[in-house]
């Protein structure tokens, strides 16, 4: 079989596809003909040793969908032809978030996606819509779940409220669609005009260029008829905090998500947070139990996620090459077989 695996490139990581024996699943693990992965920007972190992870030998990419092609001695759970993806972190299966899942990250600790073939733990594996492509599947471990439990689990979003999503990458366009699913208004934010169309194509409730608009948050309060905003996805970090600790409204919740403005502290205080009585919560993607919850809207609202573009297999490297342009709206696709 074909994998990719990091692969150290001076002071940085790149993908290389070398040939490997496929391998045997053991107790408790089924293997997966990987059809379809998709990028996030935490693939890219990886790549400029941004968080200083070694992942050198590892196979890349926490997202993927396929088909069970083998189950491994105990697995009962499974079987031959079922249609799974993994879960992100596969031993949180749910509750509170335990620091050993640091160690046992796909496509990080862990091995990941982007091969023909993946080991995976029968446990760890779900369930993905039947109206879902394998393309359309391999959206949700990572960008899908950590929208999910920024407004819902953690954000216990309602009908009727009020949400702030920043830009128009794979987490933000997933915090649109659910948003809009659960009965919110969803004010969405971006650089591009043609790509502020397409947001409201979809739904989005009201669009704001930040871009061209460098006191944005004004216009979103306006929006909000003075209101503030009940929910942030904060997926730009210590850039763009002051402006979403600024948009959140009384008792408000900030998602905090993201690190695309860089990992630097708050350049404000986070004072505003007191005199709002909001909070903000730390995501760290989610649990099983919150991909099993979110496939359940998904399927019962038949949503799709949106894709951008989609690579060959052998284009990987330029797939990555392409999500670093940030040109993209939605996620950005790799089909493997
Ligand atoms: N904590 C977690 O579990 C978790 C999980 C997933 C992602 N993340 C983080 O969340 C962030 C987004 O991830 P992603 O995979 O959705 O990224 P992505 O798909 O690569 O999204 C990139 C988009 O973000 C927008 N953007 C870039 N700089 C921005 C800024 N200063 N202000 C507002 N928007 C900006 C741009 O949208 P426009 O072109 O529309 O301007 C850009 O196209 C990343 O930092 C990632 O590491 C964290």
């Amino acid at each position: 079989m074909k994998t990719y695996v990091f692969a150290p490139a001076g002071d940085a990581f790149q993908i290389t596809c070398m040939d490997r024996d496929t391998p045997s699943p053991g107790p408790g693990q089924v293997r997966v003909r990987m059809k379809a992965a998709s990028l996030n920007y935490r693939d890219l972190i990886h790549l400029r040793k941004q968080a200083g992870r070694n992942v050198a030998g590892k196979i890349p990419l926490s997202d993927g969908a396929g088909e069970v092609t083998a189950v491994g001695e105990g697995v009962t759970s499974q079987k031959v032809g079922d249609r799974v993806a993994g879960c992100f972190f596969p031993l949180w299966k749910s509750g509170p978030f335990d620091m050993i899942h640091h160690r046992n990250d796909l496509g990080g600790s862990l091995d990941g996606v982007l091969t023909e073939e993946a080991i995976l733990s029968a446990d760890s594996v779900v369930a993905i819509p039947e109206h879902l492509s394998f393309e359309e599947a391999s959206c949700l471990p990572c960008a899908g779940v950590t929208a999910w439990n920024g407004l819902v689990t953690r954000g216990h979003l309602q009908a009727g409220q009020t949400i702030l999503t920043l830009g128009t990458g794979g987490v933000s366009t997933f915090a649109l669609q659910f948003g809009l699913a659960l009965g919110a208004k969803v004010i969405i934010t971006s650089s591009s005009e043609a790509k502020l169309a397409r947001a409201k194509s979809l739904g989005a409730t009201a669009v704001v260029n930040y871009r061209d608009n460098p006191t944005w948050e004004k216009d979103v309060y306006k929006l909000t008829e003075g209101k503030g905003v009940d929910h942030v996805i904060e997926v730009g970090g210590a850039g763009t905090l002051p402006k979403s600790l600024a948009c959140v409204g009384p008792s408000g919740h900030i998602a905090m998500i993201g690190v695309l403005t860089g990992f630097g502290p708050p350049a404000e205080s986070l004072f505003p947070l007191v005199g709002k009585n909001a909070s903000m919560s730390g995501i760290y993607v989610g649990s099983r139990a919150d991909f099993e919850a979110m496939n359940r809207l998904i399927r019962e609202k038949n949503l799709k996620p949106t894709i951008d573009r989609t690579f060959s297999f052998s284009q990987a490297a330029d797939a990555l090459e392409y999500l670093a342009t940030g040109s993209h709206f939605g996620k950005v696709v790799i089909q493997i077989s």
